[in-house]
């Protein structure tokens, strides 16, 4: 694992939209692994402002998101389809049909199966939570496990809850690209940045590989970039 630490969430975001548009350009037809949330939110909007101003085109691109909500609709602004409409699909020249959820994908094996017959995912993005988790593969997932449904945990029931108006509408299960199928990917660059993720980062970097700590398996990958802030590790 090559351990980048850059000045804020603003670099962190430049370097990794830097690492994404350099893999397209090298290949047009990548197949990419996608993550939600308030991490890469930045190196989604960098990477419009690039297409907008370059016209690197993303019509031969395919991706996978890493995760859904189950019990919301696709169209819930809190959906993680309308997270990336809004923050990426809707402002590049994607073809819709080639992005996919694992909520289309639901029975054991399916996602995987998609993923296989598109060649495999060349670049997968990734946050961690707070609690190690990658993806909703939260603590004590199996190192094995590939796409399903999950509970929640109280952690990450309650982090979510930030982007909900009413407690009651926060969903408790999802559906997850499991741990061996994110392991999968032919490289990883994982994102981290502030001071609420310190505990997460720190278990990571010091902690032996348990399934206690999901994200502790990416040790074993060979091609992974943990693109972290000073917040991070700061005291
Ligand atoms: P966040 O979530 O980017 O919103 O902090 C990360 C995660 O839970 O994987």
């Amino acid at each position: 694992m090559q351990i980048f630490v850059e000045k804020d969430y603003n670099a962190v975001s430049e370097k990794a939209s830097e690492i994404i548009l350099n893999c397209i350009r090298e290949n047009p037809r990548i197949v990419l692994g996608l993550a939600t949330g308030s991490t890469p939110e930045k190196t989604y909007k960098l990477i419009a402002q690039n297409y907008k101003k370059n016209k690197l085109s993303f019509k031969e691109v395919k991706t996978f998101n890493l995760d859904e909500y189950l019990g919301l609709e696709n169209s819930h602004k809190q959906s993680y389809h309308s997270f990336m409409k809004k923050n990426l699909f809707n402002k590049i020249d994607i073809n819709i049909k080639n992005t996919f959820f694992p909520t289309e994908f639901i029975s054991p094996g399916k996602y995987e199966q998609q993923i296989k017959d598109n060649g495999g995912i060349d670049l997968q993005i990734l946050g961690i939570g707070r609690n190690g988790h990658i993806g909703f593969n939260e603590p004590y997932s199996s190192f094995k496990s590939k796409t399903r449904k999950v509970s929640l945990t109280k952690t990450t029931i309650k982090d979510n809850s930030r982007f909900f108006t009413n407690r009651k509408e926060v969903p408790v299960m999802a559906v997850t690209m499991g741990i061996n199928t994110i392991m999968q990917a032919k490289k990883i660059i994982l994102l981290a940045s502030g001071k609420n993720k310190q505990k997460a980062v720190l278990n990571l970097i010091t902690n032996k590989i348990s399934n206690k700590n999901p994200a502790s398996i990416l040790w074993t990958h060979k091609n992974v970039i943990f693109l972290i802030d000073k917040a991070c590790i700061k005291k």
